[in-house]
């Protein structure tokens, strides 16, 4: 097991930000589990778990503990029948690739299996997936999860769970709430991919790019192109500008409350959802730098570290974007990323 101590966060991190961790150890088969928590509890300290750090931001005081970093791999096929398949990938795999992996698979008529192809290049980890219910796209992982593994370290043993056991919702599962946040390491994830193909209607944004180029086939590569496209367009590339992906999360309103946004001409999706990406842009901080945080031009939901020195300057930008908001909507933002350390 490979231990290394005194690593910045900022190291690990797409945000890169954050002060020292005081151990780094990297995960690279499940048997590697029971030794890390060991080692940690032997020390009393406590542990974080890192996938690839594209939706966690580090503070600056740094993590008294024991990062363990997610490196497991492989794609399995567990069973099929003549219109699904069970795939099975150790958590430390990137989305993207299992999204690969499932658009390439022959199925018997064709290639491809659909469940997850909307999810194209959503930065992370299989890992990730169940823990905040990766969405994108007219997707969610709440639609394909089957079960994962994972190792529960109040108990000290492995566990399987069913779906139906994670309470998943948006952005949320017991792995981000509660007493479950830090109890559990996914080790693997079960999706049940179905040998159909997506029917329109389609999410707003590809519908349009299908339209726009009349596309009709709807096959999962096809699906998957299209997505890949339309998210290069407009979310920055987070190897390329140091960010987190989507930095606030939608609003959700009640009944109630939506009528009263639609009255006042803010548009309001599936019944409850604002987009808080309308909102940023139209309270004019699109492009907007604070603290050297940047409102991404392309996304106004993104925000970029252009030359941020610490955790303390985004906490500073986020409260000048999240105070902008309020005071001209009345809906307070909330932060959609994890954070680590102390401030
Ligand atoms: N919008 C603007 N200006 C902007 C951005 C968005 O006006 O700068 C408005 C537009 O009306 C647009 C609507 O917001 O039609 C929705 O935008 P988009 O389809 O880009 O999606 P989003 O709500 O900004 C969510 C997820 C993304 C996911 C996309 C696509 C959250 C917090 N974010 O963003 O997920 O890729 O939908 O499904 O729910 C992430 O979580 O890191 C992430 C990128």
């Amino acid at each position: 097991m490979n231990i290394r101590e005194n690593v910045p966060i900022a190291e690990l991190t797409t945000m890169r930000l954050g002060g020292p961790a005081r151990y780094v150890i990297e995960i690279e088969e499940d048997k590697d589990l029971a030794e890390a928590y060991h080692f940690a509890q032997d020390k009393n300290l406590p542990t974080y778990i890192l996938g690839s750090g594209s939706n966690v931001i580090g503070r600056d005081g740094g993590f008294d503990g024991v990062i363990l970093v997610n490196r497991l791999r492989g794609i399995y096929v567990i069973d099929s029948d003549q219109t699904s398949i069970r795939l099975c990938a150790k958590s430390g795999e990137l989305l993207d690739d299992l999204v690969e992996y499932s658009v390439k698979l022959w199925n018997g008529e064709g290639f491809g299996y659909s469940g997850i192809e909307a999810l194209s290049k959503v930065p992370g980890t299989v890992g990730a997936m169940p823990v905040q219910n990766v969405g994108a796209y007219g997707q969610e992982a709440k639609q394909v999860l089957h079960s994962v593994c994972v190792y529960d370290c109040r108990d000290n043993c492995f566990k399987h769970m069913m779906a139906d056991e994670l309470d998943l919702g948006y952005r949320h599962s017991i792995f981000n709430t509660g007493d479950g946040v830090g109890r559990y390491f996914i080790t693997s994830v079960t999706v049940e991919l179905r040998k159909t193909q997506l029917t329109p209607p389609f999410y707003t944004s590809l519908q349009a790019y299908l339209d726009e180029r009349e596309i009709t086939d709807y096959s999962p590569q096809v699906i998957r192109d299209a997505v890949a496209a339309i998210r290069a367009s407009k979310l920055p590339d987070p190897a390329v500008e140091a960010s987190a992906g989507s930095f606030f999360k939608n609003v959700y309103l009640n009944e109630t409350e939506a009528k009263a946004a639609e009255a006042k001409g803010i548009p309001v999706w599936d019944g409850g959802k604002v987009p808080s990406g309308w909102l940023i842009e139209q309270a004019g901080l699109k492009g907007k730098d604070y603290f050297g945080m940047r409102v991404s031009e392309k996304a106004a939901l993104v925000l970029i570290n252009d030359h941020a020195k610490s955790y303390s300057d985004l906490a500073q930008a986020r409260e000048a974007i999240v105070s902008a908001v309020f005071e001209k909507y009345g809906y307070r933002l909330e932060q959609e990323p994890m954070e680590i350390g102390e401030a």
